[in-house]
This record gives structure tokens, C-alpha cells and sequence, in this order.
């Protein structure tokens, strides 16, 4: 079967793909380095465009792990169908991937949560009324997949005996492109949400249905609306995210290196 990241790498033998959110797309380049692939070169991808996000893929082994590196990801807001959203993941696992790391920028809803670090997605609610998975059953997985521990419990703790000081909560996915409101905040805290976010959800609910695992990121890049006085910027997310790059890098390093 033909598959866009075999054909543009010339190999089939990738194992785990990361998904770089708002920010962090420059650890692609440092982390696996050569020359970046663009989505737009690569059947089956999608072009972002949005600032902070690179869109193009970086291949190569990392700690003897053959990795793909996603510098930027295509939302909902940007007018993209869920499966579009979906297609790198879904691409990567065609090219041999079983573990998929999704990182993003969020807000952070818990206030125990720290801007300006990592923290793990324990869980999620998919409040984008979308589902990759609508429409004609493809057969590639269960018609009804399962959703517990979608954000795999074995690879938190890998997470954490990397990083002791991870804290971790529920991630809140919506559609954007607005921040919410603070009342919405208030409904998403009652809801169980520790993060608040534009993506991820339908990311991690194709990687289950096709059988891969997932380890889920987020960036904490500032309080949700309404918890400060201060209005939220797209400047401000992607700051936040640069400041805690280091603590990011030595994160997914610590992880490829110690996940096989
Ligand atoms: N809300 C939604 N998405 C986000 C936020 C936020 O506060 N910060 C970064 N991405």
C-alpha cells in the first residue's frame, strides 16, 4: 500500500512519530536534525498555517529509535476536516509507528498546573462535537474503539521516571480559534478539565482506533481565561513554550531513548 512518509523517507521502519504543538516545533531540528521534509511534499499531509507552526517532518533515528518529528500539526480552526487533523498520525502509523507523542500549548484550568512547563494528559474530553472516526467503518480498527487509558499509564511513567516533578491532568479539547471565555472555563473546570486546548483529541482517538500508543505533552503556556486579569495572546503561548523548550527536549530525549 502506498504511504507518504515511506515513499518521501525511503524507509519503512519508523517507530515512534511526535507531534509538536504552538512554539515548540524548533526541538525537531534539534532533536532528530537533517533536512526537514515539508507536509506540502508529502502525500497525505496537510499544510498548517499557523505561526509558531513549522509544518514540515523530520526523520531520522534518534538513540538508535527510528523517529518521525512533526514540526507543527493542521487544526480544526484553520477550516481542516477532522481527518485532515488526523492525517500525520494516521500517516505515521502507515509508515510503521506503534507510539505516537502529542505535544501541545495549553491553557492551564488547574492553577496547581505550572506555566511555562510540561505537563502530562492523563485523560481528555473531546468537546469538538468532531470525531475522525464518523463516517463509513474502514475496518482498520474496532467500529466502537475503546478509550480507556488512551494516554498510556506504562509510558506516564516512563514520562515520570524521566522527570519526576511532571504533574499531569485532564486536557480539554475545542475547536478555537477563539480562546474561551471565562465562563466556559468555569463549565470546563466543573467538567473535570485540568487543560484547555485546539488539539490533540482527535489525534490521540485515531492513534487507539489504529492500535498505537500515546503519551500525551502539553505545554502549560498560561492560565485559562478569567483565572488572571490578563487578556491571553498567541505571543504569550508561544513565549511560554520557548521557555520551557529545555525541559521539553530532555523530556522526549529521556523518553526515545529508554521506550525500547
Ligand atoms: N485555551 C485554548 N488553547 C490554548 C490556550 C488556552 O488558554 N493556551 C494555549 N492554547
Amino acid at each position: 500500500m502506498s504511504n507518504g512518509i515511506v515513499k518521501a523517507t525511503g524507509r519503512s521502519d519508523w517507530k515512534v512519530a511526535v507531534v509538536l504543538g504552538s512554539g515548540s516545533s524548533g526541538l525537531a531540528r534539534e532533536i532528530v536534525g537533517g533536512d526537514p521534509i515539508s507536509f506540502a511534499d508529502v502525500e497525505g499531509l496537510h499544510a498548517s498555517t499557523v505561526a509558531g507552526h513549522e509544518g514540515a517532518l523530520y526523520a531520522g533515528d534518534v538513540s538508535g529509535v527510528p523517529t518521525l518529528m512533526f514540526a507543527g500539526r493542521v487544526h480544526l480552526y484553520e477550516g481542516h476536516g477532522p481527518r485532515a487533523v488526523t492525517s500525520a498520525v494516521e500517516t505515521a502509523i502507515g509508515a510503521g509507528c506503534d507510539t505516537i507523542v502529542l505535544n501541545n500549548a495549553a491553557g492551564g484550568i488547574n492553577l496547581d498546573l505550572d506555566v511555562g512547563a510540561p505537563a502530562l494528559i492523563s485523560d481528555h474530553l473531546n468537546l469538538t462535537g468532531q470525531n475522525p472516526l464518523m463516517g463509513e467503518h474502514d475496518e482498520r480498527g474496532p467500529r466502537f474503539p475503546d478509550l480507556t487509558n488512551l494516554y498510556d499509564a506504562e509510558l506516564r511513567n516512563l514520562a515520570r521516571s524521566i522527570d519526576p516533578d511532571l504533574k499531569e491532568g485532564v486536557y480539554a479539547g475545542l475547536t478555537g480559534p477563539t480562546y474561551e471565555t471565562p465562563a466556559e472555563v468555569t463549565m470546563l473546570k466543573a467538567l473535570g478539565a485540568d487543560l484547555v486546548g485546539m488539539s490533540t483529541v482527535l489525534e490521540a482517538i485515531m492513534a487507539r482506533y489504529l492500535g498505537a500508543k500515546v503519551l500525551g505533552i502539553s505545554v502549560v503556556t498560561n492560565y485559562a481565561a478569567g483565572t488572571t486579569p490578563e487578556p491571553l495572546s498567541h505571543e504569550e503561548v508561544t513565549a511560554a513554550s520557548r521557555q520551557a523548550a529545555a525541559r521539553l527536549m530532555s523530556l522526549l530525549r529521556g523518553v526515545l531513548e529508554r521506550l525500547y
